[in-house]
């Protein structure tokens, strides 16, 4: 799995906003095909980390590596164009439109680009676009078990199915690295399991990368390789999901009395 040029690193990252520093010296690693976690208490800086690279926000110091391109100048769309695709910690589905709907728009937006000249000049090409959407859309509504959901509104599902549906929306996009940042939240048990499998299913079948941020630390110690652990913006720890279960700065920081029995039930699941 280490074979081939990192997805993602984020080298010696710092980010403030104003006299707030949200990042400190952040360094992390995303290899092909890994699954890698990030996670860390409310305000520890991991939606900030994603917005660093994504280029939602300008680091103050540090680079940041898609591809192995350093992109830390580079405009947001032409990151996205590499192959980054995100889903957000708050839904933003497009609340009135199908579930279908939601899909085939965000593959549409994907076969667009590169597509400049057909867009500019409105040429039968769009049809193709728009065919190859659908075609894009229904195949990933089979994937994560939708189909029966594909003419529901999006804006009145439950949370469990609007988070699949948001992920959905970014496997549309044929990502090669995926940024995930709490896609646990606001769901069962049950529910995170078959969203760890259809992460894993993913990998499986398109060699996707993941950064998984969460808050939910039995979800990400079962899902992921290697775990990256930040604390007021600094990397408090990294390793294995045994090394972190272990790690007595972690036990001591986030995870109390509760690590062995929320890391043994993820294990076991
Ligand atoms: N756009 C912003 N402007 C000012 N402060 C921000 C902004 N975004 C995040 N912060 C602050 O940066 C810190 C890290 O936030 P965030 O990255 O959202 O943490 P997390 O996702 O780990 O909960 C928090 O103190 C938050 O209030
Ligand atoms: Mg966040």
């Amino acid at each position: 799995m280490t074979d081939g040029v990192d997805p993602l690193r984020v080298e010696e990252v710092s980010v403030s906003f104003g006299g707030l520093r949200a990042l400190d010296d952040v360094s992390l690693r995303v290899p092909a095909g890994g699954i890698i976690g990030l996670i860390g208490p409310n305000g520890a800086g991991k939606t900030t980390l994603f917005n660093a690279v994504t280029g939602a926000v300008d680091p103050v110091r540090g680079a940041v590596w898609l591809f192995g391109q350093d992109v830390t100048r580079w405009a947001p769309h032409n990151r996205a164009r590499l192959g980054v695709g995100r889903t957000f910690q708050r839904l933003e589905l497009f609340g009135s439109l199908t579930v279908k709907e939601n899909l085939v728009v965000a593959a549409e937006s994907h076969a667009g680009r590169g597509g400049l000249l057909s867009d500019l000049l409105a040429l039968p090409a769009s049809i193709e676009t728009r065919a190859a959407a659908e075609e894009r859309a229904t195949a990933v509504l089979a994937e994560l078990g939708l189909d029966g959901h594909a003419d529901a509104v999006a804006g009145e599902l439950p949370t469990g199915l609007s988070r699949l549906v948001e992920l959905g929306r970014a496997l549309c996009t044929e990502p090669r690295l995926l940024l995930l940042d709490e896609p646990s939240s606001g769901l069962r048990a049950q529910e995170s399991r078959k969203l760890a499998d259809y992460l894993r299913d993913t990998r499986e079948r398109r060699g996707t990368s993941a950064l998984v941020v969460e808050h939910d630390m039995a979800f990400v110690l079962g899902l992921c390789d290697y775990v990256y652990v930040l604390d007021f913006g600094r990397l408090l720890a990294e390793g294995t999901p045994a090394e972190i279960r272990r790690d007595p700065a972690v036990q001591a920081a986030y995870l109390g009395e509760d690590t062995e029995t929320h890391a043994g039930s993820a294990a076991g699941g």
